[in-house]
């Protein structure tokens, strides 16, 4: 049998396009998931978040203090729990210094009511410096979730504004721990200023990584765990740009949730997660004093991310089983009576993105904020309109409310698009290029040339967006609405 060294070594460590195209092989099924989710709570979560600059010292800063904006003085990031069934109500407050910094609050991944989606122009008012907005829902599903602003969002994800959002309730057995680990660059110039956040190369092309990768801000943190322990692992790649390929070795492991939604427990040797993507991973951890290691395949050599160091006796024997998370109550669309639509991802050329001339606010937004510099990319033929968020395109389709659809999305660029849909959450069904578990995704990722159907019920109505979230991508025209009527 292949070690997973020896397995990586003769996929060619899963650098470049050859490694891309192959892929990992196909996941192995260990357990089927479990029941869907009893009622639960009925509390209220209250939250304030407040949006601000805030000089920070993450560990990974290796002794400098940054002006990040972030959300609360516990600085990055701010993990907001709250049990299913409960209903979250946040304050959101623009404490920004900037001039016309406007935000809002996008809670990802969330199957929300259209109004408190968190998108300016589109589903709210920009909550202007100095201004407030009160968000409240009850969030439909368990899982891990997160949340970022909706405007400007290359500078202001990159300066830090996002958060963790975990809606608890899923286990069907309690794991004998859980670690978080949050997943992103920073980019810090020499003088120690931020940025960049936007390069036309990088929007251009894959996206501006930063220079400093992290872990929860610290750079490749050992994180104690229980000895011989079935852990739960939250991991969140919440970069603005980077694509990760996580694997872990040292220990058995398996995927038991994507994008918050459980998905019947497969090991894999490393799998793919886009910027946006969440992975649940229940990990047997090593016996006493033993090491794993979470790598990011996705270089040309192997990158160590973080290292668990078991401490204690161990507290399992048996070989390694791990219990599945409660199945979701996503409606299960109906293949055979669904229409199909097929979206192209493609470059602009040739794409018009003129402003639609009856735009309130067209032309009067150069050297504003949201502003869109330039057009790259399309869906369909049709870029979101090179001026600025408050130029609001026509959908790019009208679905009937409550109709079952299959989307074939098609990249035919040669760079990754993980494209992500408001509202909703895809039943990812397959791929020309990889071998996929069927399983639920709110960001999906498209390969280069990679082709994948997916198929949801379009069961929430309003105006939602849909974009790729490489965020370069999104600001420079890979960004449209779907309206669910
Ligand atoms: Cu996390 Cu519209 O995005
Ligand atoms: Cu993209």
């Amino acid at each position: 049998m292949l070690t997973r060294r020896s397995f990586l070594a003769s996929a060619g460590a899963l650098a470049g396009s050859a490694a891309l195209a192959a892929g990992p092989p196909a996941p192995a099924l260990l357990r089927a998931t479990g029941a869907p989710h009893p009622a639960a709570g009925a509390g209220v979560k209250a939250v304030r978040l407040v949006a601000a600059e805030r000089p920070t010292a993450l560990p990974c800063f290796g002794g400098r203090t940054l002006p990040l904006w972030t959300f609360s003085d516990a600085g990055f990031p701010p993990v907001v729990r709250l049990k299913h069934g409960e209903r979250l109500e946040v304050r959101v407050e623009n404490a920004l210094a900037r001039r016309n910094e406007h935000i809002s609050v996008h809670w990802h991944g969330i199957r929300l009511p259209n109004d408190q989606d968190g998108v300016p122009y589109v589903t709210q008012e920009p909550v202007r410096p100095g201004e407030s907005f009160d968000y409240a829902f009850v969030p439909p599903d368990t899982g891990t979730f997160f949340f970022h602003t909706h405007c400007n969002t290359a500078e202001q994800l990159g300066r830090g504004l996002a958060g963790v959002l975990i809606v608890e309730g899923d286990e069907t057995e309690a794991y004998d721990a859980e670690r978080l680990l949050v997943v992103r660059d920073w980019a810090i110039q020499a003088d120690g200023t931020l940025g960049p956040f936007f390069t036309q190369e990088g929007a251009a092309r894959r996206g501006t990584f930063g220079n400093v990768r992290s872990v929860n801000g610290e750079a490749q943190p050992t994180l104690p765990v229980p000895a011989g322990a079935d852990v739960r692992l939250r991991v969140l790649n919440v970069d603005a740009a980077r694509m990760v390929q996580f694997g872990i070795e040292g220990a058995d492991w398996a995927i038991v949730a994507i994008d918050g939604i459980a998905v019947p427990p497969f090991s894999t040797k490393a799998w793919w997660a886009s910027p946006a993507t969440r992975l649940d991973i229940v990990m047997r951890s090593p016996g006493p004093g033993g090491t794993a290691v979470l790598y990011d395949y996705y270089a040309p050599d192997p990158v160590p991310l973080a290292t668990f160091l078991s401490e204690g006796p161990a507290m399992r024997g048996g070989p390694f089983d791990p219990a599945p998370l409660r199945a979701a109550g996503i409606p299960e669309p109906n293949l055979g009576r669904a229409e199909r639509l097929r979206f192209d991802f493609s470059n602009a050329v040739g794409v018009p993105s003129a402003v639609p001339a009856e735009a309130p606010d067209a032309g009067q937004f150069i050297g504003d904020i949201c502003l869109t510099p330039q057009t790259f990319w399309a869906i369909n033929k049709q870029a979101w309109p090179g001026q600025d968020h408050s130029a609001v395109p026509p959908p790019l389709a009208t679905l009937d409310r409550g109709r079952s659809y299959v989307f074939t999305l098609v990249n035919t660029t040669p760079h990754i698009h993980p494209i992500h849909i408001h509202g909703h959450t895809f039943k990812v069904l397959g791929s020309n290029k990889r071998d996929l578990p069927v399983h639920h995704a709110d960001t999906v990722l498209l390969l280069p040339k990679e082709r994948v159907e997916v198929a949801f019920v379009a069961d929430n109505p309003g105006d939602w967006m849909f974009h790729c979230h490489i965020i370069e991508h999104q600001e420079t025209g890979m960004m449209g609405i779907l309206r669910v009527a």
